[in-house]
């Protein structure tokens, strides 16, 4: 078990002004910043790193909106982090998400839904690399 995640802050959550509030309650959940970065991914990066979800229907969607304003890219350390980040953020749907939740916050909708968080140890690391080089990873 890794003790790193990745996470992005999405565009409807810096266009809303959530970045500091975001950050805040990772940093209170026990979560440490290993790496961050504030940018804006194109079109051709944004269907590269989502690349996994080429055949479904949202593919599209999902695409322009990563692409359509500033994101936040972050590595985060934490006994537990893939798992535990994932409880922090709440389900992909915001509708669905426990109270308290960074997604039942600060999400307005399963395709804006304010955060992004790995899915196991291995995409951490492999998402990890996508931003940051080795010289940020340290
Ligand atoms: P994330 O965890 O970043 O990784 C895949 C993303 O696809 C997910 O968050 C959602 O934002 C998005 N997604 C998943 N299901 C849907 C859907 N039904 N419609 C639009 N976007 C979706």
């Amino acid at each position: 078990m890794s003790n790193k995640t990745f996470t992005m802050i999405k565009p409807d959550a810096t266009a809303k002004g959530h970045t500091g509030a975001i950050l805040d309650q990772i940093i209170k959940a026990g979560f440490s910043i290993k790496a961050m970065k504030w940018t804006r991914l194109t079109t051709a990066q944004a269907g590269e790193f989502y690349a996994v979800h080429k055949e479904r229907p949202f593919y599209g969607e999902l695409v322009a909106f990563m692409s359509s304003g500033p994101i936040v890219a972050a590595i985060l350390e934490k006994d537990n982090a893939v798992a535990d980040f994932r409880t922090l953020i709440g389900a992909t749907d915001p509708a669905k998400a426990e109270e308290g939740t960074i997604r039942k916050n600060f999400a307005s909708s399963v395709g804006e839904n304010a955060v992004h968080g790995s899915d196991s140890d291995e995409n951490a690391a492999i998402e990890g690399s996508f931003f940051f080089s080795g010289l940020e990873r340290f």
